[in-house]
């Protein structure tokens, strides 16, 4: 986590520092700062909480200078003050830093006698072994080389040195980072997005570079201190920043976008035409013997529901696992499987890391994500998009239902080539998954009805999510939702496992939403909600018309999804999730946009 951005410019640098700030505010808003070389002298300014309380700060002490560093910070090491803000500095040397370096105590103890540490972060230490380094009398370059040799873990950094006005050195291990080059000017950002307003023309940094970049010139060498020449890579059109619109967030104006997006994605996998899948180059459903989905958060969840697909539609056995015990397990792997890892972002410290686990293991790798120019769109066999624009509001919302829906098209093309999906079927299948659009715009004319619902449902300490089969993962992604953003207690659960040990968590008023269209498990679904109801439980039955004639009377309030096929149910009823956990936030009064905590994107493990 945590945003850089750095400047070797012609003209004074400050604000359009900020305003790359602010493009990677979703990598992290605890705090934020910036440093700059002012004649050869470094100045900073650092600031607690968003970027607009530095901006505030800036405005009262203007900082001047060509060549500068900044940050936006999700704390890691240290807590989220202005004192543990980047850039950290040490002698002649500012640093900003993406990532942790794990050995960070280790080293603070080796140069305990020779230095005094201020903050309580893990980046400090950087710009300590370098200002040591330049004591010894190395030059800059080498100082900096060879103090990276020190550092162990990761990091994306940026470090500027007092008297080197010419220069930002820069390195890459584990977390990402780009050049970007301009006319007279070059620049350094954490991804694409930073840069967009600067440059179109990008360097990404690969495992183990550093590099030495001036105002008209770049120097990239590999982990060996051998000079290389990286790709460069030509962004079209830069990711403009998104507006608000006449939405009141950004999260509202992503669930309202739902219709259009999911649309987006159906476009690169279904053809309308001929009412069948388009199975992406590369993927030979036919000869896989298992399919594995390692993802995190909501992303996981699009995996989980994507199992129930793959398994019943392409008769293909699937695991789904969490990218933060995948590689740790060890998992037993068999060369004909495909890995999918399911990322939004496409930068998740986790989830790329399986990903790189699998392809070493010699496994085909493909990666799901909706930024395609990411690390794991650039190091998978394979790069699936997903097309559901720029997500900026920290909870996920288009980009669940777009995961879910490019997932419920791949099942789609493995049954085809595993002839496990008849001809017929696929077209009933594929005309489903073209309706879902208009599905969602009508499952959104729910929104007061789910508002209205909200306003009690805020009042409550803890909630329970409950459903069967592929409503299992939609019950976690609909408790996962309400936490991040109302901070309520909630837990999502398989219907069936609730006597097993949550039931004695009900109490009178306990609120317990029940997924159940009408499907062949909706009588035992309904069953399980009597249980909690006859406990005291105040129930929201989540249901189709078909459902709802039959439970009516059962339950205390009820939302009625549009009739569709049980395939594209989950994707409808996350719709309905989302919502409920949009009104109740907004009804708090938490920044629902910006959740305190946590950060868009986890570059961290
Ligand atoms: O960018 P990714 O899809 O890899 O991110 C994975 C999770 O961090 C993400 O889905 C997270 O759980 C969301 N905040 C949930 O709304």
């Amino acid at each position: 986590m945590c945003g850089i951005i750095g400047i070797v410019g012609s003209t004074d640098v400050t604000d359009r520092l900020v305003d790359g700030l602010k493009r990677l505010e979703y990598r992290g808003y605890d705090s934020s700062g910036i440093a700059v070389l002012d004649k050869g002298v470094l100045k900073r300014e650092r600031a607690e909480g968003k970027i607009k309380a530095l901006e505030a700060k800036l405005k009262e002490t203007p900082l001047d200078g060509s060549i500068g560093i900044a940050h936006t910070r999700w704390a890691t090491h240290g807590v989220p003050n202005e004192n543990n803000a980047h850039p950290h500095f040490a002698g002649r040397v500012g640093v900003v830093h993406n990532g942790i370096i794990e050995n960070f105590l280790e080293i603070r103890k080796k140069l305990g006698g020779k230095r005094t540490f201020t903050t309580q972060t893990d980046t400090e230490v950087i710009a300590h072994l370098v200002d040591l380094a330049l004591d010894s009398g190395l030059s800059p370059i080498e100082a900096f080389k060879t103090s990276l040799k020190e550092l162990h873990g990761a990091y994306a950094l940026g470090l500027i040195i007092n008297d080197n006005p010419g220069y930002i050195f820069a390195a890459r291990a584990g977390s990402p980072l780009a050049l970007g080059i301009g006319e007279t000017e070059m620049y350094l950002g954490s991804d694409a997005t930073a840069l967009a307003q600067l440059s179109q023309k990008l360097v990404y940094l690969e495992e183990g570079d550093w590099a030495v970049i001036t105002k008209d010139n770049y120097d990239i060498f590999d982990k060996d201190d051998k000079p290389v020449e990286r790709p460069i890579t030509i962004i079209s059109g830069g990711p403009a920043m998104a507006e608000k619109g006449n939405y009141r967030h950004f999260m509202l104006k992503e669930i309202y976008e739902q219709p259009e997006t999911i649309g987006r994605t159906l476009s690169n996998y279904i053809s309308d035409f001929h009412r069948e899948t388009n199975i992406p180059e590369g993927i030979d459903f036919k000869n896989l013997d298992r399919v594995i989905i390692v993802a995190c958060g909501t992303a996981y969840y699009a995996g989980a529901v994507a199992k129930y697909w793959f398994e019943q539609i392409g008769g293909i056995s699937v695991e789904v696992d969490i990218a933060s015990e995948f590689r740790y397990r060890k998992p037993v792997l068999s060369q004909n499987s495909l890995f999918i890892a399911v990322s939004q972002s496409g930068e998740t410290a986790d989830t790329l890391a399986a990903l790189r686990y699998c392809k070493a293991s010699g496994l085909k790798t493909a990666a799901l994500v909706n930024v395609m120019t990411s690390t794991m769109a650039r190091e998978a066999d394979i790069a699936l998009p997903i097309n559901a624009g720029p997500e900026i509001g920290v909870a996920s919302t288009k980009a669940f239902t777009s995961q879910l829906t490019a997932l419920a098209a791949l099942a789609l093309a493995a049954g085809r080539s595993r002839n496990t999906l008849s001809r017929d079927g696929e077209i009933r299948l594929s005309r489903s998954l073209i309706e879902t659009p208009r599905l969602v715009t009508q499952t959104l004319e729910l929104d007061s009805i789910i508002e209205a619902f909200a306003f009690d449902f805020s009042k409550a300490k803890s909630a329970f999510y409950l459903g069967r089969g592929p409503y299992v993962p939609l019950a976690f992604e609909g408790a996962l939702k309400l936490k991040e953003i109302s901070y309520i207690h909630a837990e999502g659960y398989a219907a069936g496992e609730l006597k097993h040990g949550p039931i004695a968590l009900i109490e009178d008023g306990t609120p317990v939403i029940v997924i159940a269209p009408y499907d062949n498990l909706y009588e035992k679904t309904i069953s399980n909600m009597q249980e909690v109801s006859a406990r005291g439980a105040r129930i929201l039955l989540i249901t189709d018309a078909a459902g709802a004639k039959i439970s009516e009377e059962l339950a205390d309030d009820l939302i009625i999804v549009p009739t569709c096929d049980g395939f594209v149910a989950p994707i409808i009823i996350a719709i309905v999730v989302q919502l409920l956990a949009y009104h109740t936030a907004v009804h708090l009064g938490t920044d629902v946009d910006q959740p305190r905590n946590l950060a868009k994107s986890v570059t961290v493990e």
